[in-house]
């Protein structure tokens, strides 16, 4: 299915080599060739399904930081990829109708073929969140996951998500990275990488070494990985921006510390083994674990450690009367 407005330029998954060398130093360039390679690959690559686990996960998200869970009217997503937050909030009961909005054409492209796949009443256009193709005051509520820290300017889309707001609508960014979690989950991660592909060198394990893929003509857009993430926060300085751009009720929450502890070499360990290894069991021990963790980071570790040291943090806010 195609992007649905007529002026929508269409997926370009195979770049050049002169476009991935002109994406290195334009992170809007880079994230659009980066997404519009991931976009057929992405929900497997990042477990995301539409039933109720990814449907618990995304509402669990909306409530922890707006406390309400609608229903509102006409919800639009920023930066949606494959529609993983709104169509699950939606199938949440979240949202009754969603626009699906993304920089990249290619992720437009599936989100839209997962809402009709669903049922959903869904429509899309492909959208820069600092210049948003809508009109002011269209919609009641704006939702977005991962998406913050790849905008170059996070003010003026902090500005456009209030112009194209109701008087009176909300907005929700849940997923995002902060600043002290980026740096531990990454150094983890390092480490977790490091460990399996040495280990797995042994001759005994070599069955769990993953090939890694060389970058040929249709990846040539991986090796973009490294320049689409632009920021990490500080939960008070991105309330700040938000208050600045002119919303109203603003509030910032942080979420997992044990949870990321566990999740992030986890992760790790398996995008660097062979999928077929690991199954159907392996992924409810990950996902149960994370669960318990969460429960804990949330219910003791969030009343004694500074919220700066969690490692997502979630905003809302609403557009003033
Ligand atoms: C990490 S992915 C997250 C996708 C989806 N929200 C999810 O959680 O699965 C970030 C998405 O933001 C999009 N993006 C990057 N820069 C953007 C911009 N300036 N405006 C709108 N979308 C953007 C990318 O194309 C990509 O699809």
């Amino acid at each position: 299915m195609a992007a649905e407005h007529d002026l929508d330029p269409a997926p370009n998954p195979h770049a050049t080599e002169e476009q991935v060398e002109a994406a290195w130093t334009d992170p809007k360039l880079a994230n659009v060739l980066y997404h519009d390679w991931e976009a057929g690959t992405y929900d497997e690559k990042w477990s995301i399904s539409y039933d109720e686990r990814c449907i618990d996960y995304a509402v669990g998200r909306f409530k922890a930081v707006a406390g309400d869970a609608g229903p509102y009217e006409h919800a639009m997503e920023l930066g949606s990829g494959t529609g993983f937050f709104l169509l699950n909030l939606m199938q949440g009961g979240v949202a009754k109708k969603g626009s699906v909005t993304d920089l990249s054409p290619g992720m437009v492209e599936v989100a839209l073929r997962n809402g009709a796949n669903l049922g959903l009443d869904v429509d899309g256009r492909v959208a820069d969140a600092e210049r948003i193709p809508y009109d002011d005051n269209t919609f009641d509520l704006v939702v977005g996951h991962a998406v913050l820290h790849h905008i170059p300017d996070v003010q003026a889309a902090f500005a456009e998500v209030l112009r194209v707001l109701k008087p009176g609508g909300r907005f929700v960014f849940a997923g995002e990275p902060t600043k002290i979690g980026d740096r531990y989950a990454r150094k983890l991660g390092q480490l977790t990488w490091w460990l399996t592909t040495n280990v797995t060198k042994l001759p005994r394990l070599r069955g769990w070494r993953r090939p890694q893929e060389e970058l040929d003509e249709s990846s040539r857009a991986a090796a973009l990985e490294a320049v689409v993430d632009i920021h990490t926060f500080d939960p008070a300085a991105l309330e700040g921006m938000a208050r600045s751009a002119g919303a109203a009720r603003v509030r910032a929450v942080t979420e997992e510390f044990a949870a990321a502890l566990f999740g992030w070499p986890v992760r790790t360990f398996e995008a660097a083994v062979p999928r077929e290894k690991l199954g159907f069991k392996w992924a409810m021990f990950a996902y149960r674990t994370w669960q318990r963790l969460s429960a804990v980071d949330e219910k003791l570790l969030a009343k004694v450690l500074p919220r700066s040291l969690f490692y997502n943090v979630l905003i809302t806010g609403t557009k003033p009367e």
